[in-house]
């Protein structure tokens, strides 16, 4: 049976680092959780005090009706009944895919051959390599593995430490879509960390964001991207125009003139957020209505290119140009004249941030 994951603050300090600072999070029965966050955030560190590999300095992990870890119990990692793909994957290498996909399923498990196939399917790998060993396949072959051996002990809580990182795109997506599929249908309760927020936002029911050691904000992905309480959660989870505002009448008054905002009309200094698909361009001209841009430069990178856009006419400020992805089909061009305008409201940031 899954169950709910419950932290309440843990504290881990490592010498004069606060990995983790009063972390409080609750994971829903069967749902799942993706954390994201810069290097050295605290997001392995937290891992490491649900699967019992390390002890809080404070604070209390229950899972279900167990407590696995308070001030005065602790349950050691190996009778949790969580399972763990870290960053490195860690096989055993002395053991064949078959064995390592194995390893947690007793042997006279009914049809135990044919699961141990059916997960080597599920992340994609061929049947022959069943009978090599780890260092005769490749990285990212080996965290698929990895994946497979943790799925075949039917957890009651998976954590998954960058589990995709070592795919390319398209196999990234489709071993993501399977995976969290198995989950579902399984109802395991699931944390993953990753570096990937459009990872993060497709993947969980819940997305957490990470600094120094401390959850800055969690809530549902949609929330999350539009809603976010701070700059620093905005530009973590997708690009983000970040302009400071004057918030008069329902409207920011921005360096790229008034931009409709869902926020209450006092009148005061505020930052928004635009979101780069709010924002489009069109054919301009110098002196014509509206905020007015010259194409500074275009960076093409396939799918969408990076567009730098300097301020004309009335608009221009000296401020600093403004970068945009674009659709790599637009026919931008150095030097051509855009005008700007923004589709829905802008979202104003708490006062205080
Ligand atoms: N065993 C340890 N001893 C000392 N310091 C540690 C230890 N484990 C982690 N730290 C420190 O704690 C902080 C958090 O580390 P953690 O591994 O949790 O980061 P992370 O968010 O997983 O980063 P990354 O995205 O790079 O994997 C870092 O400053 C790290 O150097
Ligand atoms: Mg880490």
């Amino acid at each position: 049976m899954s169950g709910v994951l419950h932290l309440h603050m843990v504290s881990k300090r490592y010498g004069r680092v606060q990995a983790l600072d009063a972390v409080t999070l609750r994971v829903e029965a069967g749902s799942r959780l993706a954390i994201v966050g810069p290097s050295g955030s605290g997001k392995t560190t937290l891992l490491r005090m649900v699967a019992g590999f390390d002890t809080p300095d404070s604070g209390t992990v229950q899972l279900g009706e167990t407590c696995l870890a308070t001030p005065v119990s602790f349950v050691p990692a190996h009778l949790r009944d969580i399972g763990i793909v870290s960053q490195d994957g860690a096989l055993f290498p002395h053991l064949s895919i078959a064995q390592n996909i194995g390893f947690g399923l007793p042997k006279d498990t009914p049809g135990r051959d044919k699961e141990i196939a059916q997960l080597l399917e599920m992340v994609g790998l061929e049947q022959h390599m069943l009978a090599r060993k780890p260092d005769e396949i490749s990285g990212g072959q080996q965290q698929r593995v990895a994946l497979a051996r943790a799925l075949a002990r039917r957890p009651r809580l998976m954590l998954l430490d960058e589990p995709f990182s070592a795919l390319d795109t398209g196999l990234r997506a489709s071993t993501r879509r399977a995976v969290a599929d198995l989950l579902s249908a399984r109802g395991i309760t699931t944390v993953l960390v990753t570096h990937d927020q459009g990872e993060a936002l497709s993947f969980a029911d819940q997305v957490a964001v990470m600094r120094d050691g401390r959850i800055l904000q969690a809530g549902d992905p949609r929330d999350l991207y539009l809603r976010p309480d701070s700059p620093f959660v905005a530009a973590f989870l997708g690009d983000a125009m970040i302009l400071e505002a004057t918030i008069r009448d329902g409207q920011a008054q921005t360096r790229l003139g008034s931009i409709a905002t869902a926020t209450a009309t006092a009148q005061r200094p505020a930052t928004i957020v635009l979101r780069p698909e709010q924002i489009v361009l069109q054919p301009g001209q110098e002196g014509g209505e509206g905020c007015v841009a010259r194409i500074a430069a275009v960076e093409f990178g396939g799918a969408g290119s990076l567009v730098t856009l300097e301020l004309v006419g009335p608009f221009a400020d000296g401020g600093p140009a403004v970068v945009l992805h674009r659709n790599g089909l637009a026919d931008l061009r150095v030097g051509d004249i855009v005008s700007l305008s923004v589709v829905g409201a802008a979202h104003v940031f708490p006062a205080g941030d």
